[in-house]
């Protein structure tokens, strides 16, 4: 089954669902990005604080590099010019790759200013390194900055985003904007799996708490990234694109009152 695709602002198709890829790792690792690819998995998101590129490079060589929508991230410590290029050159080196789909800005950094990096983002661009460029973790305050600083579209803004962590404001001025909303930890690294809701959607449709979740995301306009380890739990987290939540299970879901952030950076988090 094919993955349906977003039209980014900058002009380029992003597959709507991807695999997240913290903590995969190793040989382990490359066989779990190869299994992926082989279901037809065409979007992996990767970062350098990730430790792991190489790996995901590894397999990309299996495969046919353009089918392949490719994200990664530069740290936060390394948004100066001359920091973020060499960071992107690093990351290609890593995904033995000569270009990324999708570079973002891993967390902002208020200790640098946003202009020097959208001007080195720009570079890179210019370089044929990139092919889109976009931010994470970038709050609302923070994204009309970079909107009005940013002379390339803003494509992507990754963000932590599940069914106990409900960015409605976020998610209607990033859609405002032409800003693709990439939903991290989408299961909430498993949290949501025995919420008695969505368990219960779950038994009424005839699917597991994470295509419930997922499908969730989805209707909600979120390009979605669940790390899986295992080829079942691959397989699950593609079945969510042939069916539907009726409205009133998408609006139960809504309300689920429990709250949860689980990335909260030490030094850059503004939430
Ligand atoms: N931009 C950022 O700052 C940022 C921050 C955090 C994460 N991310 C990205 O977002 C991706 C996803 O987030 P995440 O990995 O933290 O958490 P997640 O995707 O919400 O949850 C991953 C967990 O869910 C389990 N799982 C996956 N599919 C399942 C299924 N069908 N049934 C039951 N359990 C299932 C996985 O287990 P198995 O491994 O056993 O399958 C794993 O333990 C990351 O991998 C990373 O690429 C970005």
């Amino acid at each position: 089954m094919s993955i349906p695709t977003q039209i980014l602002s900058s002009g380029y198709e992003q597959p709507r669902l991807g695999l997240g890829t913290w903590d995969i790792r190793g040989r382990e690792g490359v066989a779990t990005l190869l299994k992926a690819f082989e279901l037809g998995y065409n979007h992996v998101d990767t970062a350098e604080i990730y430790e792991n590129q190489r790996e995901v490079g590894e397999a990309l060589q299996e495969v046919d590099r353009e089918s392949i929508f490719v994200t990664s991230k530069v740290p936060a410590e390394k948004l100066h010019r001359d920091d973020l290029l060499a960071s992107c050159q690093n990351t290609l080196r890593d995904l033995q790759t000569d270009y990324l789909d999708m570079f973002l800005i891993h967390w902002p950094n208020p200790n640098i200013p946003m202009e020097e990096t959208f001007a080195a983002l720009k570079e890179a661009y210019e370089r044929g390194w990139v092919r889109s460029i976009g931010v994470s973790n970038f709050i609302i305050e923070r994204l009309e900055q970079a909107l009005a600083i940013s002379e390339l579209p803003i494509a992507n803004n990754q963000v932590e985003f599940h069914p106990f962590l409900y960015q409605r404001e976020l998610l209607e001025f990033c859609t405002a904007h032409h800003v693709a909303v990439v939903a991290y930890c989408p299961l909430a690294r498993g949290r949501v799996l025995d919420n008695p809701v969505i368990t219960g959607l779950g038994a009424k449709h005839g699917k597991s708490p994470a295509q419930i979740t997922l499908r969730w995301l989805i209707q909600k306009g979120c390009i979605v990234i669940p790390k899986a380890g295992s080829e079942a739990h691959l397989r699950e987290n593609m079945d969510i694109f042939a069916w539907e939540l009726p409205p009133e299970d998408e609006a139960a879901i809504d309300d689920i009152q429990e709250e949860c952030r689980l990335c909260v950076d030490p030094t850059w988090a503004e939430f």
